[in-house]
């Protein structure tokens, strides 16, 4: 296979700078193994499982590979760890419909035990994480300096996922390792702001790594923005078209099909901007935006629904995150080939850029 390699490879301790994205409830242990094993940095996606669960997950990478692991985990500033539940009267009509087409489909809708938005069990799994020496935490919704300083105390590097240079900005400040700019590109929670914009405003005061984010399912796309002056890219919905990624059949045939204009970003899957494949998830919105609730509430109110519709791989009541990089992706690969492929087609339009383009220093 081809050689690929910046500064960061070395940091990390992997191969090639490609870098699996941290997805709630789709990167997984056998996603994470797969893509560690093959030379990029697999992560394992914390912010909802259970801190029991992550650690299973760990377990099991453990058991694959021994190379470098990296856990995703969030830091929501304004999140309580145990929100009020939505009052039956006060949850929105879209979500009652979204409620009854599931129910009708003969999947029973039950109140969901989350937890997983407060800072406690952000600390639980930190514990874990040090428990079996993660290599690298990825830090989503903020990067606090307890975090980065609890994570370098058993030599992890940090990785900030961030949508706007300010708080690329609050990150480097607080310490942290590299940092993640996700373009409005993105799939799941992501700004309004364009990966080429976005990664240049970061690039012109960053002191440490930046890496790219943000609809790149290509290889030619990776160049780009290794050539821009990213150090890696980190890459979330080619990966969800893999054999190994934890989500169901129907959510990756939902990317095949997507369109160039297929996803949209709304506040609908909690109160903040989550990228996402338009289906009745989303259609049922139409014309009642005004029922949103906010964060957290909205997350609160819909979940039951929406962990209901995920658990049974419904087409179209299911909530699909996805970027925009969806419309470019046909098939469902294993994640070592998709690496592979990727690692490929970056040198090839390395190679192209450079027969293509005259110039002189
Ligand atoms: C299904 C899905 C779930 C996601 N969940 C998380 C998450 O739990 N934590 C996180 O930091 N980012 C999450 N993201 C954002 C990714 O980390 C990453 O920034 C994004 O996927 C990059 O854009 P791309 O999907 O176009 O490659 C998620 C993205 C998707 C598509």
């Amino acid at each position: 296979m081809a050689t690929l390699k910046t500064d960061l490879c070395d940091l990390l301790g992997i191969e090639y700078p490609i870098l699996q994205a941290g997805m709630g409830g789709v990167a997984f242990g056998p996603l994470a193994a797969a893509v560690s094993k093959a030379g990029g940095l697999g992560t394992i996606a914390a912010i909802s499982p259970t801190p029991q669960r992550v650690e299973e997950e760990i377990k099991l990478v453990r058991s694959i590979t021994d190379k470098p692991l990296c856990v995703d985990i969030g830091f929501p500033p304004r999140a309580p760890q145990n929100p009020e539940p939505v009052a039956a009267d006060e949850v929105p009509d879209p979500i009652r419909e979204l409620e009854e087409e599931v129910r009708a489909q003969g999947v029973d809708v039950h109140p969901v035990d989350d937890k997983a938005m407060g800072i406690e069990d952000a600390k639980e799994k930190m514990a874990i994480c040090e428990r079996y020496g993660v290599e690298v935490i990825a830090c989503a919704l903020g990067t606090p300096e307890w975090a980065v300083e609890h994570a370098h105390k058993w030599g992890a590097k940090t990785i900030s996922m961030v949508g706007r240079a300010s708080h690329a900005k609050r990150a480097i400040a607080n310490g942290t390792d590299i940092v993640v700019v996700q373009g409005t590109e993105g799939g799941g929670h992501t700004g309004d702001i364009g990966l080429i914009t976005l990664l240049q405003e970061v690039l012109d005061f960053a002191t440490i790594p930046v890496v790219a984010a943000g609809g790149l399912v290509t290889g030619a796309q990776i160049a780009g923005v290794l050539t821009q002056g990213a150090q890696g890219a980190w890459i979330g919905t080619r990966f969800i078209n893999t054999e190994e990624s934890s989500v169901g059949r129907n959510y990756k045939e939902s990317i095949v099909e997507a369109d160039h204009d297929t996803t949209v970003r709304e506040l609908i899957f909690d109160g903040l901007y989550v990228r996402q494949l338009q289906n009745r998830f989303t259609e049922v919105w139409k014309g009642r935006m005004d029922q949103l609730l906010g964060y957290p509430r909205q997350r609160v109110a819909i979940s039951p629904v929406r962990f209901a519709a995920a658990a049974a791989d419904l087409k179209d009541q299911q909530a699909l995150p996805a970027g925009q990089g969806s419309g470019l992706i046909r098939d469902i690969s294993p994640a070592a080939d998709v690496l592979e492929r990727l690692v490929e087609e970056t040198v090839a339009a390395l190679e192209a850029a450079k027969k293509r383009v005259e110039y002189s220093a």
